[in-house]
């Protein structure tokens, strides 16, 4: 016996993925729903070798539903999570809407699976920002082994973490740089991206910092460890998928670059690249449809007592949306529903 489970935003670019994802991973699905808007009603979406025609979120009744794994903005979230989990539908929410609430556990699997036991208070789950899943999963071990004080982060972010309209916004911009009749002015984003980069992404804080920067620090606290200090700059790259970060890390004891390379290749969801050469890194392109965090670039930061800088790539719509909510799914059904 499976579950059933809803996908909700089944057309967006997350959505679609959490289809793949489920497929290849051959979650125990019984019967799946895939639910977008009114305006994508009827809209084919694949799941597998099957093809699911898109329902309307506005009219579902979650009633019987194991799981729903939610990836629309946080308006139709606020509007909708509650309903399904009220109806006993767990919602595992990849929205920003509820990652700040003490009773609810947000979760990066290979980090606090611990943390799952705590969807009971609100039957809701929720998934981290994109850009801090990927950090945490390889701060973690490191912080195991060393402590970690303080993490400076100077993040390389696609357009597809803006969304379907993102990566058109890209596509039509750099085709109008070479066809001028067709000039297509910034709207997704806040300047022109392609052929360009912008240290802007979310709202502006009262402090100069940007929303994203914030949730990078309050994640990586709620996660990892509230003593550790977290300071980015979060900036949006004409690449489609994958985000890189650059991140220095200080911490509390002497950690050697080779003995951090060795307790990176050994922990789960990372895989390490890390060769001293032309190419021996990974970029952005390479990590497309793969489960992996890639951390490349592994060296000791000589300006500070226990310091280390590494290259951090991983497909913000596997790792940093789609691939983690299907991974706390499995952790649910592993330790909590029990079905399957
Ligand atoms: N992209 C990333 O890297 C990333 C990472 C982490 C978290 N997230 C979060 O995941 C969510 C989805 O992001 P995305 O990149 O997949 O966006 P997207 O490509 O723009 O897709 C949005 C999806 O939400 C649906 N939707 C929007 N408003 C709706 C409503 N009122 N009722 C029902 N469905 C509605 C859309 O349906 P229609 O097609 O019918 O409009 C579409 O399926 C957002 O909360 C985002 O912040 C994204």
């Amino acid at each position: 016996m499976g579950y059933r489970v809803v996908v909700v935003g089944a057309t967006g670019n997350v959505g679609r993925e959490m289809l793949n994802i489920l497929a290849e991973r051959q979650f125990p699905v019984d019967e799946l729903a895939a639910l977008a808007s009114r305006r994508s009603l009827g809209t084919e979406v694949s799941f597998g070798d099957k093809t699911l025609t898109t329902q309307d979120l506005a009219t579902f009744d979650f009633t019987g539903w194991d799981m729903a794994l939610f990836a629309v903005g946080s308006a139709a979230t606020k509007d909708f999570a509650p309903k399904a989990a009220a109806a006993g539908c767990v919602v595992i929410d990849n929205s920003s809407l509820y990652r700040y609430d003490p009773d609810i556990p947000l979760i990066v699997p290979e980090c606090n699976p611990q943390a799952i036991h705590g969807y009971a208070k609100k039957n809701i789950i929720a998934n981290p920002n994109c850009s801090t899943a990927q950090m945490v999963v390889a701060l973690k071990p490191l912080h195991d082994r060393a402590k970690i004080k303080r993490v400076v982060v100077s993040t390389y972010q696609s357009v597809s973490g803006a969304g379907k309209d993102g990566m058109d916004e890209l596509w039509d911009q750099t085709k109008a740089v070479y066809n001028p009749t067709s000039e297509r002015p910034p709207k997704t984003f806040q300047k022109q991206i392609a052929f360009n980069v912008i240290p802007h992404i979310d709202t502006f804080m009262e402090d100069g910092s940007t929303k994203e920067e914030w949730k990078m620090v309050a994640e990586t606290k709620k996660i990892v460890d509230t003593a550790i200090k977290v300071t980015a700059t979060c900036v949006r790259v004409p690449v489609f998928v994958g985000h890189s970060e650059a991140v220095n890390i200080e911490f509390e004891e002497f950690l050697d670059e080779d003995e951090a390379r060795d307790i990176l290749r050994e922990s789960p969801g990372i895989m390490v690249i890390d060769k001293r050469e032309p190419g021996g890194y990974v970029t952005p392109v390479e990590c497309v449809g793969d489960f992996a965090t890639f951390i490349s670039r592994v060296r000791q930061d000589s300006t500070i007592e226990n310091g280390l800088n590494l290259w951090c790539v991983s497909d913000n719509l596997r790792k940093g949306a789609a691939l983690n909510a299907v991974q706390i799914a499995e952790l649910l059904g592993r330790e909590v529903l029990k079905k399957g």
